[in-house]
Formats: C-alpha cells, structure tokens, sequence
C-alpha cells in the first residue's frame, strides 16, 4: 500500500472528490496527506479531514502568502493546529525566490515564524523551496526539526545535507521524466529517506505529463523508483509508507 503525502484536493481542481478517493483506493493509495496552505485551502481542508477517515492535512502559509499574513493568521494557524489531531504538521512552508523576488525578508520572516510554531508543537514541517536553496537549508539548520523537502527537485549534494539535518526526500511525477537529475538522487540516497508524494493537481508523472495529477498515480512514481533501486514497487510502497507512518506519528 502506499501513501500520497503531498496534495491539494480543493474542489477548484476536482469535482468529485468520492471518485477521487475512491480511485486512489483502487489502485492502493489508501492514505492521504493533503496540504492546506492559505486561508482559504486551509478552511477547505478541515471540512475534508472531518469527512474522510483516511486523509489527513497539513497546514501553514506558502511563502507566496508572505506580503498578506498576520501575526493574528499565525496565531489562528497554531490554534487550529493544537485543536486538530489529524493535522499532523507545519507546511507548506519555505521560500520561493522563483514567483517573488521583492520581498525575500518577508518571506524569511513569516518562514521563521512558521518554524518556531512547529518547534513549540513539536511536529515535522513541509518544506517549500524553489530556487532558494542555500537560504532553506541555512534557516533549516538553526533549528532541531524533522520533515519532507517536499518536491524535491535539488542536486545530490544538497539532498545528502539536507538528510544529515533530519528530513525526508519527497519524490514526485518529475522522477518520471526524461532526463531529470532526481533519478541520480534516488539511486545514490537510503530508500528509508524518500516518500512520495503526487503535488495534485500538479506535475503528474509520465505517461500523463501535463494533465491533471491525481493520487491515483503514486503507484506509477513508486515503479520508476523500484526500477532505479532494483528493488520491487511493493517494497517501495511498504517502505516509504513505514517512512511517512514513523516521521509523522500516525497509526494506519
Ligand atoms: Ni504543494
């Protein structure tokens, strides 16, 4: 069985999520982890976590939220992390010089704050960062805290660092793709520091590059990992669900 520990279910994207869920079951994905990262996808979320056994969240401001979040959104966001035992961690949170460039400080404070929220509660985080490598990594590594560099699209070297630091490799549908780097990160690292993840709507894994993704391919992301480590999807799935049950605590 596998897990899909990273994607966003909003009704924006998907008009039936029973289908969804359900085609997700078929194919053995029996557990989700959906990431609430605004206001807006956060409120949507809490009402899919109350609804479905199997899904659980994660919450917290992307950094694309940096210009608009309050210290009183921050406060709201702790709150409901306390109160809601299925939201399981901090994120997605980061930075993301790629979309924003003029307000790097912005985007480092809010992440800041973030990261001192997930220290209080002590939970993992999830972590964002496009072309901002060496600033995640340096404000990662003031703090002890475990978590998934979530779409993982980085170098080797950097992934083996941010391993050393405590935190998982999230693999995506770009491991599928031709001529990606991410296929010499899976083989050289541990399979105990990778989990999957799909990113729905986003980025879905060959052959369905383009369209919309759904967490019914995770399998398809598993077979290109079996295939890289010489090792069969079923272990991939058993191992990287152990991975995901143990950084976040959950009985499944
Ligand atoms: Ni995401």
């Amino acid at each position: 069985m596998y897990i899909d520990s990273h994607c966003h279910l909003s009704k924006e994207y998907y008009e039936s999520l029973d289908e969804i869920i359900n085609k997700a079951k078929e194919n053995n994905v029996n557990t989700l982890i959906i990431s609430g990262c605004d206001k807006n996808g956060i409120i949507e979320g809490l009402d899919i976590i109350n609804k479905y056994e199997n899904i659980y969240m994660t919450i917290g401001f992307h950094p694309s939220e940096a210009n608009i979040t309050t210290d009183e959104d921050l406060l709201w966001l702790e709150k409901l992390i306390e109160e809601n035992n299925k939201i399981i961690a901090v994120g997605e949170i980061g930075l993301d010089y790629y979309w924003v460039k003029d307000n790097k400080e912005l985007q480092k404070d809010l992440f800041k704050k973030q990261l001192d929220i997930a220290a209080r509660l002590n939970l993992p985080v999830i972590i964002h960062s496009r072309e901002a490598t060496q600033e995640t990594y340096d404000m990662l590594k003031e703090y002890d805290l475990k978590g998934i560099i979530h779409c993982y699209s980085g170098s080797l070297e950097m992934a083996k660092e941010y391993i050393k630091i405590g935190y998982k490799i999230g693999i995506g549908g770009v491991v599928t793709f031709k001529n990606t780097n991410l296929v010499d990160v899976v083989k050289e690292i541990d399979i105990k520091d990778i989990t999957l993840e799909t990113d729905s709507p986003y980025l879905a894994p060959t052959p369905y590059r383009g369209k919309q993704n759904s967490p019914e391919y995770i399998p398809l992301i598993a077979e290109k990992i079996a295939e890289i480590k010489e090792i069969t999807k079923e272990e991939v799935g058993k191992i990287t669900t152990n991975n995901i049950k143990e950084l976040f605590n959950i009985k499944i």
